[in-house]
Parts: structure tokens; sequence; C-alpha cells
């Protein structure tokens, strides 16, 4: 029996009054997905069809599949169409989910009941299990991180272990690990904070989540870098922000507009845009803080991946440079050091009531010793800092790398910027060639790009790609680059 469905009738849910139209539609999908309405490797319609039967723009279709399929539900086969993922990001598969969601029943009674900010949650951030190709940027190099040094750290501290150990830890975290980390962030960050002041999460996403919650009215306006990260888009709308899109310039994003002062937060990457790349100039900085002064907003310095610097002057912290607590620091990126955590002066006392709700008190033990990248011992002995810089020489011969493969073999096609830091880069495409078709060339190629739109809220100037090359061996970014010149010379003379 043939699994394609060549329409969708009563599949998926109505959309609520007001509801914009993507959202409401990888909504629907995702819930049908999730409730074992659309099975794995079901077919779905075609687009102009899909868009047909329910009267939205075929574009608005074809970007909620690309989405979808960035995400891990869907993906797409050249010629032949779109299928449900079959296997769905382990998380999200119905399999995992709770018995009243995943058996299906009454699954629309059961969304009317949800809140407000589970309606409006958005998934962001499956990882897909498989191989690290190029070019990858989602993951660190995790097989070259000293497990058995970490085991060995962590062993000797499970040894003296004592039954006081064994009661909940701090919501903020474990003492000794957030005066470690203070000292750190001081020394290699130019951070002002005192130990008082961190808050140890188990992500951005985490940090993003406590911020808002802490500081976002409903309905609250928040000043995003465009194109920029949406993971953070993602939870500020959860919450129910009013997003507005703020362009990025040489010196990273530029003040938002005097009709912006109403903002609560800007969210800014200074040290280096995501996912453009560029460093915000000292006299940007400045008046950016300057903004949020007179605006009365915070300003949410997302300082991910900053360690991995290959040229340039090391840029000390936005949040170094403020004098009235208007920022808040977060070094919370898992591909660097998992540090993982949120500083702010002045907003550390309601923290502490506000992630105390979520009971978010595990154990010392495992505060202590099960932090991926960071415990005190870990820090203080200087075995983090040996890591970094270790990683910081291979991810600069892995940069190097890519960018000289790419100048001898895509040159007039890809143009890759030159970044000084971070671990992925973008690459900007001929003028005219679309990111989206470009990257599912390279996709048919065995080659994983994201396309810089899929960050953007406006049109952006130049279409191009982001690149990863963190968990990519040297002989594979070679290959990745040859594949991608093949395949942007077939769609060039395709056009
Ligand atoms: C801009 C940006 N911030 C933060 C992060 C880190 O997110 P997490 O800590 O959830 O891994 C990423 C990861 O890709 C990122 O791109």
């Amino acid at each position: 029996m043939s699994k394609r469905i060549s329409t969708l009738p009563h599949l998926l849910r109505p959309r609520a009054p007001g509801e914009p139209v993507s959202r409401w539609l990888v909504d629907a999908l995702q819930a049908s997905i999730l409730d074992g309405r659309l099975r794995p490797g079901a077919r779905l319609p075609a687009t102009r069809d899909l868009a047909r039967e329910y009267g939205v723009a075929r574009g608005t279709v074809v970007a909620v599949f690309e989405e979808l399929t960035a995400q891990g539900y869907l993906r797409s086969a050249v010629g032949s169409g779109t299928y449900v993922h079959d296997t769905l990001p382990a998380d999200l598969s119905p399999g995992s989910l709770p018995a009243a969601i995943s058996s299906g029943a009454r699954p629309r009674a059961a969304a009317a009941r949800r809140s407000a900010f589970a309606r409006r949650a958005r998934s962001f951030g499956a990882s897909s299990p498989g191989p690290a190709r190029a070019f990858r940027t989602d993951l660190p190099a995790l097989d070259l991180f000293p497990t058995t040094l970490w085991a060995q750290v962590a062993g000797r501290r499970l040894r003296r272990l004592t039954a006081h150990d064994l009661r909940g830890c701090e919501s903020l975290g474990y003492p000794p690990l957030r005066a470690a980390v203070a000292d750190y962030l001081r020394t290699a960050r130019g951070v002002r904070c005192d130990a008082a002041q961190i808050a140890i999460v188990s992500g951005a996403q985490e940090a993003l989540d406590l911020v808002a919650r802490l500081l976002l009215s409903r309905g609250g306006r928040v000043c995003m870098e465009d194109p920029g990260y949406i993971g953070a888009t993602r939870v500020f709308e959860a919450w129910g922000a009013r997003i507005t899109g703020v362009p990025v310039d040489a010196e990273g994003m530029r003040v938002p507009s005097p009709r912006t002062t109403a903002a609560e937060i800007a969210y800014v990457t200074p040290a280096h845009q995501f996912p453009l790349g560029v460093a915000m100039s000292l006299p940007r900085r400045l008046a950016l803080l300057d903004w949020a002064r007179t605006a009365r907003a915070w300003i949410f310095e997302d300082d991910y991946d900053s360690e991995f610097r290959f040229s340039g002057r090391p840029l000390p912290a936005l949040q170094g440079l403020d004098t009235h607590g208007v920022v808040i620091f977060s070094e919370a990126s898992a591909k660097s050091s998992s540090l993982r955590c949120v500083s702010a002066t002045s907003c550390c006392r309601p923290a502490w009531s506000t992630h105390s709700l979520p009971g978010s008190r595990s154990s010392r033990v495992t505060r202590r010793c099960s932090r991926r990248r960071c415990s005190p011992t870990f820090l203080r002995d200087g075995h983090f800092g040996r890591h970094i810089r270790r990683m910081r020489e291979i991810y600069a011969e892995r940069w190097t790398t890519l960018r000289d493969s790419a100048r001898s073999e895509l040159a007039g096609a890809l143009d890759v910027s030159p970044i000084e830091a971070g671990l992925q880069t973008p690459a900007f495409l001929a003028a005219g060639v679309d990111d989206l078709a470009a990257a599912r060339a390279a996709a048919d190629r065995g080659v994983e790009t994201t396309p810089l739109s899929r960050y953007a809220r406006r049109p952006l100037a130049r279409g191009g790609l982001q690149l990863g090359f963190a968990p990519v061996e040297p002989s594979e970014i070679r290959r990745g680059v040859r594949e991608l010149a093949r395949a942007l010379e077939g769609l060039s003379s395709g056009r």
C-alpha cells in the first residue's frame, strides 16, 4: 500500500484567530507527527496541494517544510517528495511521550487544555545522531574531550562522598563551582562578577528561559539581531514576547531605533555575531549600553564559543564595560567550555527565587561531578584551560583547512568569510543564487549546510550558507568543499 497522503483533510487542527499562519502550520504538523496521525515514513502532500487545500501561500508551506526538516521531523528526497522522518529526534518520538499524547487520544481536546506558553512553544535543537560530516554546525569535537581525565577527577570526588553531598543543591548551583566560574570569567573574559552573581544552568536555552521568566513582562518587546540565533527567538516567543529584528552591519547589531525604546531586552552576540561572525566595535558597544540605560532595557550578552579566537585582538565581554548593571552575561555553549552559567548584577537575588520554583535542585553529587566539562576541580586544577588551549589549536587547523580549500575550489561560487573566532563561518553565494536551493543541492551530495536566510527575519542582501568545522576532520572538510563546488556548479548550470 502506498504511504502517500494526497490530502490532509481534518488532519491539521484549525488555526486559532490571530495565530500567524507559519506558526500554526509548524505547530499543527508537529502535533500530527507527534500524536501518530502522520506516521514515520509517511509522505506529505506536495507543497502546492497543501497550500491550496488550506488556503495559504506556497512559499509559507515551503518555509515550514524547511524548518521541520531542520528540526528533524521531516526529510526530503530529491525528485520524490517530503516524508515524515523514520527516526524522530529521540526526545520527540511518540514512544517517549506521555501516553495521553502518544496514543493520539483526543489530541484536539488536549491541545485546547494546553497553557498559552505550551501553545506558543516550538521545539528547538534536537541534534541528529548521525556522524559529524562536513559541515555540521551543532557539535564540537566530542571525540577529543579528555574523558579519561574527566572520569579520574569525578572518581576522586565520588570516593570522598559524604551524606551531606546527597542533599539538594542550592538552586543557582553548587557554591564552589560558582566561585570557580566567577574567577575564570573575571580573568578570561573580563566579566565583572563575583560568585553570588553566577547561576549554573544546563545550556543557553535554560539561561534564556530563566532570563525571560525573570525580566520579560507579558507582550514585552525583545530586540533580536537580524539575522540571529533562532534558539533565543524561540524562548522569547514562547514567553509571549513581541520580537523586533534589528539589522546587523560590519560593526555588529545596530543600536535599536528610538521607536523601540520600549524594548525590555536586547539579545546580542558581540564577540562574534551569530551567524555573520562580525565582532561588535567599541563605539557600537558603548552606544548600545547607552541605549539600554536610556530605554531601561536589559542586554542579554550571549558569549557563545568566544574562547575560540584564531586571530585579531581578544575582545573582553561587553558586560565588563557596563557600569550600570544592565548586561546579563551568558557563557553557556555546549560547544566550547560548557561553563553554562549566567552572570548578572542586580538580578541575582530575584533569579534565586525564580530558579528555585521549578526545583532545579539536583544533588550536590551531580553538581560536583557530572557537569560534562565543568567542575570546580576541573577548572581550578587547570585541566579546563589546557583543554581549551588544545582545542583552540585543533579548531584553528580545521578552520584554516576550510578557508584554504574553499579559496582554491570555490572561488567565484562561494565566498567564505574571514572569521576571527567561533566554530562556524558564513559563506556568501554568487548574486542571485538562492541559499535554500544551494543547501538542498549540497545535501544531495552528502554535505550539511544551513541557509543563512533561515536565521533572517528580512530578506538578506546576499544569500549564503553557514558552514561548521569543529567536529569535522580535515580530510572530510576537503571532501565537503569538493562536493559543495560540484553542487554549486550543477546549480548554476541548471539556472
Ligand atoms: C548563538 C548561540 N548561542 C548559544 C549556543 C549554545 O547553546 P547550548 O548551550 O544550548 O548548546 C549556540 C549553539 O549553537 C549558539 O549558536
